[in-house]
C-alpha cells in the first residue's frame, strides 16, 4: 500500500479529502480484526493522554480502548475542568507543553471552540480534537461516515436527514461538512426553530455544491432518507434554561418515523440520547446507533495507528 499524506493533528473535518477518508476507512476495517485480538502490540511503548474538560462516555473511553487494543498505554485527566491545574489558571498551551513530555499524542475535549487549534499550535505531538465547544467533533464525523459505509455499503448518492439541534450540536456540524467529500449527497435539515444549522456550515455545503433542503416535518424527511441522523438538544450550550425548554422536546423519533422509512435505511445518533429517540425503536434492525458507537473504536484505532505507528500513512 502506497503512503498517503495525513494530517499531523486531527482538528477539523476539512483537513480530510476523499482519498484520505477512503484510506482511513480501509485501515479501520483492518483494525476490526486487531480489536478482536488485542496484544499484537502495534503501539507498544507509546502513551496516549486524554484531557477531558467536559463530560464524555464514548469519546474518551473509545479512544482509550483503541489505544489499549493497539498495545499502547493511556494516562487520563477525566474531569480536567475540576481536577487539572487549569483550575489554578494554567493555559491550554502550557498544559500541552507539559503533557507532551508524558505522552506521544493528546486527545482534548473542551467547551471552548477553537482551543484545540491553540493546543496544536504549540504541540510537538499530535493533538486530536475530541469536541471543542459547539464547533467541531471531527473523529465523531469520521466514525459516523464510516458507520454509513459499513451499514449501507456506500457513502455516495445518499439522502441523509440531520435532525435535532443542528446549531449547537458539533457532531451534525462536522458530519455535514464531511459529507462534502461524498458524491451525489442530498442533505435534509430538520431542526426546531432557533437551532437550525449555522450559516457557516450551510455556506460550506453551497460552496461544495451539496444539495440540501430544509424540511421541518421529520416523517416527510424520514420517508425519503437512507440515513436519519438524530441529535440531542445540547442543553449545556443554550444561553438560558427558558431557551432550552422552548427547543426541547420538539423532535422525537418514534415508531411513526420508523414506519415511514425505507427497509434498507438506518437511524443514527451520536449519543448520548435523552428522549429524542423512543426506546421502542432500539429493537428495530435499522436502529444503528449502538453499532455506530462500536465503529468509533475502529476509526480511533486507525487514527492512532496512522499518527503514532506504521499505519500506512505519512503524517504531514
Ligand atoms: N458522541 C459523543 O461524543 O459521546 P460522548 O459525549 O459520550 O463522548
Amino acid at each position: 500500500m502506497s503512503k498517503l499524506r495525513f494530517p499531523r493533528h486531527i482538528l477539523h473535518v476539512d483537513q480530510f479529502d476523499r482519498s484520505q477518508v477512503d484510506r482511513l476507512f480501509a485501515h479501520a476495517r483492518a483494525m476490526r480484526s486487531i480489536a478482536a485480538m488485542p496484544g499484537e502490540g502495534r503501539l507498544r511503548g507509546r502513551i496516549l493522554a486524554t484531557l477531558f474538560f467536559e463530560p464524555s462516555t464514548r469519546t474518551r473511553l473509545s479512544f482509550e480502548s483503541a489505544m489499549l487494543r493497539l498495545g499502547g498505554q493511556v494516562i487520563s485527566a477525566e474531569s480536567a475542568d475540576i481536577t487539572s491545574s487549569a483550575v489554578k489558571g494554567e493555559t491550554i498551551e502550557d498544559t500541552v507543553r507539559i503533557v507532551e513530555s508524558y505522552a506521544d499524542a493528546i486527545v482534548i475535549r473542551h467547551p471552548q471552540g477553537g482551543i484545540t487549534d491553540a493546543a496544536a499550535a504549540v504541540a510537538s505531538v499530535p493533538i486530536l480534537n475530541a469536541g471543542d465547544g459547539a464547533r467541531e467533533h471531527p473523529t465523531q464525523a469520521l466514525l459516523d461516515l464510516f458507520t454509513i459505509s459499513e451499514e449501507l455499503d456506500r457513502i455516495d448518492n445518499l439522502t441523509i436527514t440531520l435532525a435535532g439541534d443542528l446549531r449547537y450540536g458539533r457532531a451534525p456540524r462536522s458530519l455535514a461538512m464531511l459529507l462534502t467529500q461524498t458524491d451525489g449527497c442530498h442533505i435534509i435539515l430538520t431542526a426546531p426553530q432557533g437551532i437550525e444549522m449555522a450559516e457557516d456550515v450551510v455556506a460550506t455545503l453551497e460552496a461544495a455544491g451539496v444539495q440540501y433542503e430544509i424540511e421541518p416535518d421529520m416523517v416527510i424527511a424520514a420517508a425519503q432518507s437512507d440515513v436519519v441522523y438524530v441529535t440531542r438538544v445540547q442543553k449545556e450550550r443554550f444561553p438560558s434554561e427558558d431557551a432550552y425548554q422552548q427547543a426541547r422536546g420538539s423532535y422525537h423519533f418514534t415508531d411513526l418515523h420508523l414506519a415511514a422509512m425505507k427497509p434498507d435505511s438506518i437511524v443514527m445518533h451520536p449519543l448520548p440520547r435523552v428522549d429524542e429517540i423512543a426506546a421502542a425503536v432500539d429493537a428495530d434492525p435499522r436502529a444503528a446507533y449502538f453499532r455506530q458507537a462500536r465503529y468509533g473504536v475502529y476509526i480511533r484505532m486507525a487514527l492512532l495507528d496512522i499518527l503514532l505507528g506504521s499505519g500506512g500513512g505519512m503524517v504531514a
